[in-house]
């Protein structure tokens, strides 16, 4: 099996070709990029994300050098149009053999490293840090929470930390003179936790360069849209507004320009219709509860490798 995976790599696909879905159809063309459907080359996928799971779960993080793997397995959002990074394989299939230390956490030999000592910051309801607590508790993530910070008190990410026993402090944004006051305080706060890396985890606050620098290429957002589509706020409603078929969710690096940094996981989900803020939210909560975990882990193998 060639290892290196080229996005728009050639590929061909076990897809059926003209089936029709409950959900998306789309076309995979020839050079491996995917779109609207051809007459010729179109394939319809019976579920896209269980392609783009199947990709994800292929990923062999210790035989690839990681750029390659988030420069490849990415999916990128161009326009409406979707390029999902896959391995061509001799025997034609697409994607990678699973990979049981990623799928199957009975068969999880955890890594030597040390567990990744990560914070995670809250504004909401919590259900992505949530993901993240249970994908440490199941093995699949190496990592453990050493803080959550929340910016409102009793929303219910601090109410989750308190049921799983994870420390949590409230950093009330009301009570601080201006966004850098906010970001130097989780910085003292993340660093007197001893903390290495902070994930963004439905933070509802613009964070400045007192943060970025604090923790410089350890800071990781959430997005639930396909960026670089959608930034900033009410992305889900800014997708419905704009009648996309296809959105998702993106892990990326923060950097200065707002949702901007470089992506590290993708995710897409259809839109329906019919489809509401509610209802797709609910989709891609779905979603982002898987690759937020799998993002972190590619992430800490990456820091842990140097
Ligand atoms: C998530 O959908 C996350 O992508 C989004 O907030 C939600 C938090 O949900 N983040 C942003 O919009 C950041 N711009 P949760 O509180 O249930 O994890």
């Amino acid at each position: 099996m060639k290892k290196g995976i080229a996005p728009g790599q050639a590929l061909q696909p076990r897809l059926q070709a003209g089936v029709k879905t409950d959900s998306l159809e789309i076309a995979v063309h020839l050079d491996g990029s995917v779109g609207t459907p051809g007459p010729a080359q179109s394939k319809a996928i019976a579920n896209l994300n269980e392609e783009i799971n199947r990709c994800w779960s292929g990923i062999e993080p210790m035989q690839h050098p990681i750029d390659d793997n988030l420069e490849s397995l990415k999916t990128q959002c161009i326009g409406q149009a979707i390029e999902i990074g896959v391995d061509g394989r001799q025997d034609g299939e697409m994607g990678h053999e699973p990979n049981p230390a990623l799928t199957d956490t009975s068969q999880h030999k955890p890594d030597d490293h040390a567990p990744l000592r990560l914070g995670l910051m809250a504004s909401g309801n919590g259900s992505n840090f949530e993901a993240v607590a249970r994908a440490i508790e199941a093995g699949s993530l190496n990592a453990v929470i050493k803080l959550l910070v929340v910016n409102n008190p009793g929303c219910g990410a601090q109410k989750r930390a308190e049921r799983l026993g994870i420390p949590c402090s409230v950093v009330n944004h009301r009570q601080l003179t201006n966004r850098e006051s906010l970001d130097r305080e989780l910085v003292r706060q993340f660093q007197a936790a001893d903390v290495e890396a902070i994930v963004m985890a439905g933070w509802m606050r613009i964070v400045t360069s007192v943060l970025i620098a604090g923790f410089p290429d350890r800071l990781v957002n959430i997005h639930p849209s396909l960026l670089p589509s959608f930034r900033g706020l009410d992305a889900i409603g800014q997708a419905l507004a704009a009648g996309v078929k296809v959105s998702g969710c993106t892990v990326h690096l923060v950097t200065e320009d707002l949702d901007a940094g470089p992506i590290v996981a993708q995710s897409a989900v259809p839109v329906l219709p019919g489809d509401d803020n509610a209802s797709l939210a609910e989709r891609i909560h779905e979603q982002e509860h898987r690759l937020l975990p799998m993002a972190l882990t590619e992430l800490a193998l990456r820091w842990r490798q140097g």
